[in-house]
């Protein structure tokens, strides 16, 4: 499925317990290419074949994970992690609404920390050479189609990861070319992050979680050279930063 990848790879769910990783764990599972799969998430629970329990939003929880993938090459790293409500927040409608405690809380998890955990998987991809990294961030991140406004900390904290992504994959092409890092769009999906704002999406364009995992590993395994560094949706389509 995947031609830039070796016929027998290790993959690494990060949010494997969560709507849209659970269900790509589930697709890679009967990938015959995929040797080992890995899963993170605070819970530990999902359905890869090997689970950790971290939280990777500190620094402990991310050097858990380098020393627990210590030594393995990983070919594919889908990095799902997320936080739209919950801990004390909630998508903000007005100025009024909106805290330094929440921006950095959002930030926190949906910018900083996957750059972070990129960070800590570094020797992972360089015993690879040849990977792919997607990391899910969210048209909402894009400065360019902002039409509607609100949900500040959530747009903000995308369109900042949008940014860490551009520059590592900048750093990448100098320091590992093999190695393609997409930032990726999976397109409203039923899951526990979504399910309080769905009233706003039509039905017929609210994916299930295993039909937008099934688009994204479609968008992956079609990605050229010419994809590194860039912002694509679940169909494919390149979204303005
Ligand atoms: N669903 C949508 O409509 C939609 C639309 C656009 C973009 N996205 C993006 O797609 C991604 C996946 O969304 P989803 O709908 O699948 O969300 P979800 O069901 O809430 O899953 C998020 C996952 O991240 C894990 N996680 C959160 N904080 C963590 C932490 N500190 N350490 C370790 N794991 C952590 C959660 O597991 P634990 O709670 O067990 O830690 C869970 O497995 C997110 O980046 C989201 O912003 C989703």
């Amino acid at each position: 499925m995947f031609s830039h990848l070796p016929s027998r790879c290790n993959a690494l769910v990060i949010g494997a317990s969560g709507g849209i990783g659970a269900a790509l764990c589930d697709e890679l599972q009967a990938l015959a290419q995929v040797e080992r799969l890995y899963g993170v998430s605070r819970r530990g629970q999902g359905p890869a074949t090997f689970n950790l329990a971290a939280d990777l939003a500190t620094d402990e929880g991310r050097a858990e994970l380098a020393r627990w993938l210590a030594g393995q090459p990983l070919h594919l790293v889908i990095n799902t992690l997320g936080l739209l409500h919950g801990d004390g927040i909630w998508p903000e409608k007005r100025i009024e609404d909106v805290s330094a405690e929440a921006l950095l809380k959002s930030a926190l998890v949906n910018a900083f920390s996957p750059a972070l955990c990129l960070q800590a998987l570094w020797p992972n991809l360089t015993l690879a050479k040849n990977a792919l990294v997607g990391h899910l961030s969210a048209r909402v991140g894009s400065i360019a189609d902002n039409r509607l406004g609100g949900w500040y900390s959530y747009r903000a904290a995308k369109a900042a990861q949008n940014q860490l992504n551009r520059t590592l994959a900048i750093e990448l092409g100098r320091r590992l070319p093999g190695v393609w890092l997409l930032t990726l769009h999976p397109g409203t999906t039923i899951s526990d992050l979504s399910t309080p704002f769905l009233g706003n999406t039509p039905k017929d364009k609210q994916f299930s979680p295993q039909r937008a995992a099934r688009q994204l590993l479609q968008v992956l395994a079609g990605a050229g050279a010419q994809h590194h560094g860039g912002f694509w949706a679940w169909d494919g389509q390149p979204i303005p930063w």
